[in-house]
């Protein structure tokens, strides 16, 4: 049951379940009367509703540290999320090269036989389960060939449960298991003969910050921050806009326009905001707009809301295609902004191109139920049963 917007406000807490519904209605109430609740949930938070205020944190990581990026604590190193300046810049010094655009459209060609493999595996039924049939297949066949540059899809299909786990939980456990994975991911790598190829993993293994080699601990909590990031975000996208595909007669010819539809895929990450929040953690006394917040305290940076604050966004809770412009905070905002950004937008351009070169018409399945995430993937489906005609 879906709790009522009056008492999810005196009570917040962004891991239940029955807030996740009504969490973006709480946050566009709480913005006009209160915009930074505090909530005794998980040991305390201050929770950040406006858009300027989510900047605002995200620009200034001397006032608030990443050292603690969940609200749920971390209880493994997730490199370079939890490190603040001068370090950070360090770490994405080392992963930066392979995430320009540039570095990822030589990968085209495997992404498109990805995305062709899993949807040939359902297209001749004309129905699919989206999530576990094209979305996870899709985007952990990418991060195990691209990033992790290995055809063992079983360690990433571990990888794939235990990211939803910790999306869904923030459960120390599921963050052991993946710093367990990449353990796994990091020898594996180490072993292959060099055959000369560039990749993220071998990389790690030569880099050096100054002239030390790279810890091992400092190794594992960047691989396992590559099977965070990208394991159960890229994944929501793809099911919400497939969803919206399914619900929307508008959206199948705005996904078939020649020139592409770059701007359409903004304000789909902007209304869906699939990482919902991370977390800071104040270094001395200081204040958001007005409210007060005492070194120590922690905030959960609340993108999702930011992305629906009316003072920047004209009709935030509708999906609207003609933006002048769509300056979401989807992936983030400041020096933590998402390292994965251009793999996603390539990756999800891939999935749909691919995905509508083969099918259209999609409707839900009927009697399809739809159960949305709670948590830091907020919204994202666990399954979406849909049906489609075959082109
Ligand atoms: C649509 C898909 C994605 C979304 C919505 C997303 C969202 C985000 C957000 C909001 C942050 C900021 C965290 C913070 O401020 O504390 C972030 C950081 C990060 N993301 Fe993504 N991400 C996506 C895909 C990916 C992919 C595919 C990868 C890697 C393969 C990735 C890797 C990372 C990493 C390593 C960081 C940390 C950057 C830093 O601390 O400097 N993300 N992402």
């Amino acid at each position: 049951m879906a709790k009522p917007v009056e008492e999810i406000l005196a009570d917040v807490d962004l891991y239940a379940e029955d807030q996740s519904e009504n969490l973006l209605a709480a946050a566009a109430a709480a913005r006009t009367t209160c915009p930074v609740p505090h909530t005794e949930a998980d040991g305390g938070y201050h929770l950040l509703t406006r858009y300027e205020d989510v900047r605002a944190v995200c620009t200034a990581p001397e006032l608030f540290s990443s050292a603690q990026p969940a609200i749920r604590g971390v209880p493994v190193r997730v490199i370079p999320i939890d490190t603040d300046p001068p370090d950070h810049r360090e770490y994405r010094r080392i992963l930066n090269p392979y995430f320009t655009r540039a570095a990822l459209e030589r990968h085209e060609p495997q992404l498109r036989e990805i995305a062709r493999a899993a949807i040939e595996s359902f297209v001749d039924k004309s129905s699919c389960d989206v999530v576990a049939d094209f979305a996870i297949p899709f985007s952990a066949g990418s991060l195990a060939r691209i990033v992790f540059a290995t055809d063992n899809r079983e360690l990433v299909d571990r990888g794939v449960a235990a990211a939803k786990e910790a999306a869904l939980t923030s459960s120390p456990e599921a963050f052991q298991l993946l710093a367990g994975l990449a353990m796994e991911a990091l020898a594996e790598a180490e072993a292959a003969p060099d055959d000369g190829a560039d990749n993220v993993l071998r990389a790690l293994v030569t880099a050096k910050i100054g002239d030390r080699a790279l810890t091992l601990e400092e190794r594992l909590g960047m691989v396992t921050t590559l099977f965070l990031g990208g394991l159960d975000t890229t994944r929501g996208v793809i099911a919400n806009i497939v969803h919206h595909l399914a619900t929307r007669a508008d959206v199948e010819p705005l996904l078939r326009q020649p020139g592409g539809w770059q701007r359409e895929l903004e304000e789909f990450l902007r209304y869906e905001t699939t990482v919902a929040f991370m977390a800071r953690t104040a270094t001395q006394d200081t204040q958001i707009g007005d409210t007060p917040v005492k070194a120590g305290e922690r905030v959960a940076v609340f993108f999702a809301a930011a992305n629906r604050d009316p003072a920047q966004f004209e009709r935030p809770d509708e999906l609207v295609f003609d933006r002048a412009g769509v300056p979401h905070v989807s992936f983030g905002f400041g020096i933590h902004r998402c390292l994965g950004l251009h793999f996603a937008r390539i990756q999800l351009a891939i999935a749909f191109e691919e995905l509508l070169a083969r099918t259209t018409r999609f409707r839900l399945a009927p009697g399809a139920e739809i159960r949305r995430q709670a948590g830091l993937s907020l919204g994202s489906p666990h399954r979406l049963d849909v049906v489609f005609d075959r082109v």
